[in-house]
């Protein structure tokens, strides 16, 4: 199971856009897929047609009232399932101050249900909210690995060194197992001399950690480019992924690559265990 977090601080580039749409396009390829929402603002919940009203059992119960994550988890779709999140969830950052732990909630509760065995997925994806705050620090704390989802505009690298130094702090301190995997370039514009600079830059960037001891030392930016699609803006306000919304549309077509380039990663990590056996 790979649990993977959609973090980037900055709001509006995309991270619930690739967290519906990727984990629709995972799901068609055959993967089970669970979604959570950590975003207060809901709108993975709205884009699954859910609605975010406080009555509903949300990740807000399993942070505060300690729920079973089973409880919270709700079917959207064949192989897909997703975790709520509710108008409340802006309060459980206040309310769970002074808990013991708050960091881990997320990752305590995921352990639980893997323990009694309901955690039988192939993908958890987190859906962040745009901050650096308590409910990204338990996605981080729970999760294996971090994509940023990002937009090629100038400056687009000044926000991400304060999401590594997050990432690293969380790494060092509390999950010493997680990666960041990728950068997702979203509303993509091959055409723009702009676009080509900031992806050279944020190449560099990351190939400069090659071979250092840096939780991003493995990452690299996925050659499958999320293009600007007006379909991928419209699909949420039918409360359908771009799947089904329109399976010919360019987003469509895009997610479903991101989704093969992501899900051939996981057999390029298999390897080590099968390398050391043929070696042995
Ligand atoms: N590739 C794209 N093409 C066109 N619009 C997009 C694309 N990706 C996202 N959007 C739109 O941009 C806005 C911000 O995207 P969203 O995924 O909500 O960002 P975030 O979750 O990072 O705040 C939304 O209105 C969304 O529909
Ligand atoms: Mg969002």
């Amino acid at each position: 199971m790979r649990t993977i977090a959609f973090m980037n601080q900055k709001g509006g580039v995309g991270k619930t856009t690739t967290t519906a749409n990727l984990g629709a396009a995972l799901a068609e390829r055959g993967m089970r897929v669970c979604l959570i929402d950590l975003d207060p603002q809901a709108h993975l919940t709205i884009n699954y047609g859910l609605d975010p009203k406080p009555e509903i059992i949300s990740l807000y119960n399993v942070l505060v009232d300690e729920v079973p994550l089973k409880d919270a988890v709700h079917p959207v779709g064949d192989r897909l399932w997703l975790v709520p999140s509710s108008i409340d969830l802006a309060a459980a950052e206040v309310e769970l101050v002074t808990v013991l732990g708050r960091e881990m909630l997320l990752k305590n509760s995921l352990e639980s249900a893997a323990a009694s065995a309901s955690l039988d997925y192939d993908f958890i994806l987190m859906d962040c909210p745009p901050s650096l705050g308590l409910l990204t620090i338990n996605a981080l704390c729970a999760a294996g690995e971090v994509i940023i989802p990002m937009q090629p505009q100038f400056l687009a690298l000044q926000g991400v060194a304060k999401l590594l130094e997050t990432v690293q702090l969380v790494n060092r301190r509390m999950n010493p197992r997680l990666k960041v995997t990728g950068i997702a370039l979203t509303m993509y514009d091959s055409q723009t001399k702009l676009t080509t600079e900031v992806v050279n830059e944020l190449t560099s960037f990351i190939s400069a950690a090659q071979g250092k001891t840096l939780p991003w030392s493995g990452a690299k930016v996925f050659a499958s480019k999320i293009r600007r699609n007006i379909k991928l803006a419209e699909s949420p306000g039918f409360g359908q992924t771009i799947l089904k919304y329109d399976p010919a549309s360019n987003g469509a077509a895009d997610y479903r690559a991101l989704a093969a380039e992501i899900a051939g990663m996981a057999e390029q990590n298999k390897p080590a265990e099968t390398v050391a056996m043929t070696v042995g």
